[in-house]
């Protein structure tokens, strides 16, 4: 049974001597229930001091303006990333693109959670010093982001000494808001989720759920922070903004935890020595969460300057949305606003957390390891290939299942055959019948025809599910044009109406400008999903990469492509997935493509032939 035993306050020597500490005698648990919210205020070297009351989050008071800041968790570093850490830093990548296109100053943090016992663990494992570990690491997580396409502003480590700073600061304004104090505790503890547990959230032989490995009892002499005085503000602050915890069923989960009491946490270890150290004090270090949490704000810091809480929180500060797993809301919904309350911050303004990818539907993780390599994804696939897949296929917020059938079926038939395939074979059209050169403005080649409605319409739709983070739903809105596309030059049938020539010349002409927007539009608006495919069909379009990374969703607007405007050779933008089996040599490999072809794919391609 876990049990907190107040020390008396004559054992924390720094405490009597610290004229910032405003905890009373009285027993220190009295600190629940007692709000008193104390304003702090950054202070400057200049006399125009500023001012930063913490954010209640009403909306009188929700900051405005300012850059979209997003954010991934910080990865711990006990091993190289799986998919499951890639998965949320796809979707951010996606979302910060996406806010780039709407002209927003985005600032995407990502990083890694590098103290603590389980890195030290792992390094020992490997025979290396925790730095030496720390740096290979990290090192590979960028390395996988590269590979991917995430695009991200700021890549915070916790081993950063800039950042250690910050966590200091922010503990000494914690504590000088009286929410410190030291005391025993005993109780279990999992190693791999860094936290003491409740028995009662324990399976059998008191393993954690989420890692089925036993937790080891701890009995430790540790700081606290008072969370319990917070309940009620945190209370409130979800009643006034419901959109705070999204999706809108993990709010409910939130409000669960809070209405069935808030426990103060220990927020420094005494066992562990992998960690930054509690400002005075020599035997302890500072829980990672209490430490990691703050690389949210030291990621905004310039890397030269003075390393304060106020440059970092001048820089950004708050962050627009949180991105995280399910598991570890209880950090960012709860943890994380009482501490930002009690240091006198601002709070974020949404915090989402995603569902888990399984495999055999287990999370998929490294603790467990059952995890899916995305290098071997990536090296085999593509980035657009596993961005695509993992965005459309798991409804943000809720679980998904990883299955490779279902990956090449998807990726095939969506960027392969929709997208791919629909602009090769209009750009074969183009340059067998007008020498690669647009006839007319798109605009003019739509004039009174319904279809750029239709486009239009889907367009918007593929927005605003971007704006709601519903990713997969935009994903969909963005291919049912593909979709309307496909149908439409199927329905006009451009290469008979060549064949044809005079009047219905023209109109295939015009027909084939149409489409050539189409792709142009999805381009953009399939983007912030697929960044390197949609390069690739911008520039087959005739456009440069500076004019691709100058797009943003205004370039959605029917009317880009322009008469005399001269597109590129075809060239497929996307080559199709073709597994060899084991045993089968390249020639029946190309047999069975071309079977495949046939089967799955007869509308599309059979017109690729009639179009010859
Ligand atoms: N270091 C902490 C975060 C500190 S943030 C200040 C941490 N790290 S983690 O590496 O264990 O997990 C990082 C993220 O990866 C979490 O959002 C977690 O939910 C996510 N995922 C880990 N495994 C996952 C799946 N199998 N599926 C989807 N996401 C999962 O927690």
């Amino acid at each position: 049974m876990a049990s907190r035993i107040p020390v008396s306050i004559q054992n924390s020597l720094w405490f009597l001597s610290s004229p910032l500490h405003s905890i009373n005698s009285e027993g220190l648990h009295n600190l629940k229930n007692r709000i008193h919210f104390r304003p702090n205020f950054f202070s400057s070297s200049s006399s125009s001091s500023r001012r930063a009351l913490y954010c209640t989050c009403t909306s009188s008071n929700l900051p405005t303006g300012g850059p979209y800041v997003i954010t991934t968790p910080l990865y711990y570093v006990n091993a190289p990333p799986h998919m499951g850490s890639a998965y949320t830093t796809i979707a951010a990548d996606a979302i910060a693109r996406f806010q780039r296109l709407l002209r927003k100053k985005v600032i995407f943090i990502t990083g890694t959670d590098e103290h603590g016992e389980k890195i030290a663990t792992a390094a020992a494992a490997r025979g290396s010093s925790p730095n030496e570990h720390c740096d290979v690491i990290s090192q590979a997580y960028k390395a996988l982001w590269e590979d991917l396409d995430i695009a991200y502003d700021k890549f915070i480590r916790t081993t950063n000494p800039r950042h250690e700073a910050i966590v200091k600061e922010f503990y000494l304004k914690v504590l000088a808001s009286g929410d410190i104090y030291r005391a025993d505790y005993e109780g279990l503890y999992c190693v791999n989720c860094e936290e003491y547990k409740d028995e009662k959230e324990l399976l059998d032989n008191n393993c954690c759920p989420m890692h089925l490995k036993p937790c080891v009892a701890r009995k430790e002499d540790n700081y606290f922070f008072a969370l319990s005085k917070y309940q009620k503000k945190l209370e409130e602050i979800l009643v006034q903004n419901p959109d705070f915890v999204q999706p809108s069923f993990r709010l409910n989960e939130v409000q669960g935890w809070i209405k069935s009491g808030l426990r103060d946490f220990s927020i420094s270890r005494a066992s562990v020595d992998w960690g930054i150290r509690v400002p005075n004090e020599d035997k302890q270090t500072i829980y990672v969460w209490f430490d990691a949490l703050l690389g949210y704000i030291s990621a905004l810091m310039e890397e030269k300057g003075q390393a304060t809480l106020q440059t970092a929180v001048s820089s950004g500060w708050p962050a627009s949305l949180h991105l995280i797993g399910k598991d570890i809301l209880r950090f960012h919904a709860v943890y994380w606003p009482a501490m930002l309350m009690s240091a006198g911050l601002s709070l974020p303004k949404r915090v989402f957390g995603h569902g888990f990818l399984t495999k055999d539907g287990m999370k998929m993780g490294k603790s467990l390891g059952n995890t899916l390599e995305p290098n071997d994804l990536v090296k085999r696939f593509g980035s657009d290939g596993v961005r695509y897949f993992f965005l459309r296929e798991v409804e943000f917020g809720g679980d998904g299942d990883y299955s490779e059938d279902r990956f090449i079926n998807i990726v095939n038939a969506h960027l392969a055959n929709t997208i791919g395939n629909l602009l090769n074979r209009t750009l074969g059209l183009l340059k067998k019948n007008c020498q690669s050169t647009l006839v007319v403005d798109s605009d003019i080649a739509a004039e009174g025809n319904a279809f750029k409605d239709t486009v239009e319409k889907l367009v918007e739709k593929a927005r605003v599910q971007y704006e709601n983070l519903s990713l997969s739903l935009a994903c969909e809105a963005v291919l049912e044009i593909g979709n309307a596309g496909n149908l439409y030059i199927d329905e006009h049938a451009p290469w008979s109406l060549f064949k044809q020539g005079g009047a219905s010349s023209e109109a295939a002409a015009k027909d084939l400008v149409i489409i050539l927007e189409v792709m142009r539009i999805i381009a953009v608006a399939l983007s912030p999903i697929t960044p390197s495919l949609c390069l690739r069909i911008y520039t087959q379009l005739g456009y440069s990469e500076d004019q691709f990374d100058a797009a943003t969703w205004d370039d959605t607007k029917w009317g880009g492509l322009k008469g005399g405007q001269i597109m590129a050779q075809p060239k497929p933008v996307f080559a199709r997935i073709e597994i060899q089996m084991e045993g089968e040599d390249e020639v029946e490999l190309k047999k069975k493509a071309s079977t495949k072809k046939k089967e799955r794919v007869p509308q599309a391609q059979s017109q690729t032939l009639a179009e010859a």
